[in-house]
């Protein structure tokens, strides 16, 4: 089976997917970290971010696995190179939206996304995970919450990993991606039809995790 979790950055979406897929002992594949990871390998090569061409090329160069540790998290190597808490660095969030809006790229990730997720019973997060990725996914899920919202989520959770980010950078890098991420000409961020909405803005994780386990089970 494949749930497809789509929505916007700071909703949840990745805590919930890690969660479901534990207690659900499926996969869990965080799409996002797969651009995080090219865009990191986009910025160690001193590539210039308008050089579409050189960034085509890196991604159909690149290795990007994923994997899930014993505990559930997330592993993730690039190019056998362990990069997981490198792709969180803001100056990756900062550029990750350019990388991920360029149409060939999108088909590098999207080729490695289906074959990860056909192996078996899969969780994956993303932004096009239920319109393109697997539109056939047994179930959807869109996670949205309030900007504001999201906004206090991510700062709450750079000051987590040790990140010293003002709340307006945190709110004006948001505002940016949501922006490219659903202003894109390919794939870009929307609700698929047969998916169901969860507005997470007053629910803590353990009751959005019910309720989308709710929708799975009902
Ligand atoms: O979920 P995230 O914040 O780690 O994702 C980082 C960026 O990658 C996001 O701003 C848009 C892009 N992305 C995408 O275009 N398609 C996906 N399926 C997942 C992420």
């Amino acid at each position: 089976m494949i749930i497809a979790i789509d929505g916007p950055a700071g909703a949840g979406k990745s805590t919930v997917a890690k969660l479901l897929a534990e207690k659900l002992k499926f996969l869990y594949i965080d799409t996002g970290a797969m651009y995080r990871a090219l865009t990191l390998k986009v910025l160690e090569t001193n590539t210039d971010i308008a050089n579409t061409a050189k960034i085509i090329e890196l991604a159909a160069n690149s290795s990007i696995s994923l994997s899930n540790n014993p505990d559930g998290t997330l592993k993730v190597l690039l190019d056998g190179r362990e990069v997981t808490s490198d792709i969180r660095q803001p100056r990756i969030t900062q550029f990750v939206s350019e990388i991920a809006k360029i149409k060939e790229v999108r088909e590098v990730m999207v080729e490695l996304q289906r074959k990860l997720g056909s192996q078996g019973n899969a969780v994956l997060d993303g932004r096009d995970i239920g319109t393109v990725v697997f539109p056939g996914a047994e179930k959807k899920f869109y996670i949205d919450a309030q900007f504001k919202e999201r906004v206090r989520r991510r700062h709450k959770e750079s000051k987590e990993l040790g990140q010293r980010l003002a709340f307006e950078d945190v709110s004006a890098d948001l505002a940016n991606r949501d922006k490219i991420d659903s202003e894109r000409a390919v794939a870009p961020l929307k609700q698929a039809d047969d998916a169901v909405y969860v507005d997470t803005t007053r629910l803590n994780i353990e009751e959005v995790v019910s309720k989308v386990l709710g929708f799975i089970n009902g």
